[in-house]
């Protein structure tokens, strides 16, 4: 998901992608490891459709080499890796509160850390680089501003804060947190056994010491055996409903291939940037264009019920 991707660019720095593992869609700690050079600063793991990626090889590479760990967990809410909440693993880990994802308030997010100079400073970027800026009561006094030489800017930031009504909206679904992925769970588990052990669809892999949050139920296509659209079309004939493609691998999308990097593009090398091109992560991209993802955020547990049954007929049908 671009994101990941555009906030690199935002940084000024160079966004170096590391390949997948195949059967559990997330990035892979080897991979990794060959991507480390002497100019890499961080790791972005992704929690990828809600499930954490094998996070201790990775905070180990991250160890050995000095980097910081940002966990994006935009897509995992209460997701566990080894009994730990993912999110809580990295230096820091990031959610997002689009309307698409487990808790929403329209748009909006937040960073978690327990780092207090990372918190100042994750605050600072967000809010123009107010000096006032705190998790307690504010630092910020009448004098300071009624006093001309009063100092606001202790750095450059831009206006990412969450407005205050969505924040209040996000406290709302956090208290329904819990009933809100049972429910996504409780659908997911309905899919996983629509597809059962269908020789041509193989959902992601869940390791044995993890939680999926299951923001989205992905399974790969074997497209050999039945196209992407031939198989979306069956679907929909029958009455199914959500299906989403996965999104294009970033580096292939215009943006890199035609340079549209909002003048950024100078902060790359010429190196790096050519090296955007097929071939770079290919476990993910023969993956990309065989994913089909499943929406799981039904209200109703008659509807997941029923879309379920719909993906086992097709399933039967094309078999
Ligand atoms: C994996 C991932 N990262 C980042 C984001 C960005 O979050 P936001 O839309 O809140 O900026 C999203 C979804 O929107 C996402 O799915």
């Amino acid at each position: 998901m671009a994101s990941t991707t555009h906030v690199v660019i935002q940084a000024n720095a160079t966004p170096i992608y590391a390949d997948v593992d195949p059967h559990t869609f997330l990035i892979s700690p080897d991979a990794i490891r060959r991507r480390i050079t002497s100019k890499t600063r961080a790791i972005i793991t992704v929690a990828l459709y809600g499930l954490s990626p094998d996070m201790d090889p990775i905070m180990s590479l991250a160890r050995q080499h000095n980097l910081l760990v940002i966990e994006d967990n935009a897509e995992c809410f209460l997701g566990r890796y080894k009994g730990r909440l993912a999110g809580t693993i990295g230096h820091a880990g990031s959610f997002s509160f689009q309307s698409s994802k487990h808790m929403t308030s329209g748009e909006g997010g937040m960073v978690i850390t327990d780092d207090q100079e990372l918190a100042l400073n994750v605050r600072r970027v967000c809010s123009l680089g107010y000096r006032g800026v705190g998790a307690g009561k504010a630092k910020l006094q009448r004098t300071d501003i009624q006093d001309p030489d009063y100092a606001r800017h202790a750095s450059m930031g831009w206006n990412y804060r969450i407005p205050e009504l969505c924040a209040a909206v996000a406290l709302g679904q956090l208290e329904n947190l819990d009933e809100l992925v049972r429910r996504r769970t409780a659908a997911a588990e309905l899919f996983q056994e629509a597809v059962g052990n269908c020789s041509w669809m193989t959902p992601q892999k869940i390791p044995a010491d993890c939680t999926h949050s299951w923001w989205t139920f992905v399974a790969a296509l074997d497209t050999n055996r039945i196209g992407w659209r031939a198989f979306r079309d069956a679907f929909a004939a029958n009455g199914g409903d959500g299906i989403y493609a996965a999104w294009r691998i970033n580096y292939l999308e215009p943006m890199f291939q035609e340079r549209k990097l909002l003048g950024r593009e100078r902060f790359i090398s010429p190196e790096i940037l050519e090296s955007y091109r097929p071939g770079l992560c290919p476990v993910a991209e023969g993956l990309q264009p065989r994913l089909l993802q499943f929406k799981t955020n039904y209200w109703n547990t008659n509807e997941a019920q029923q879309q379920a049954e719909i993906l086992a007929k097709t399933i039967r049908q094309l078999s």
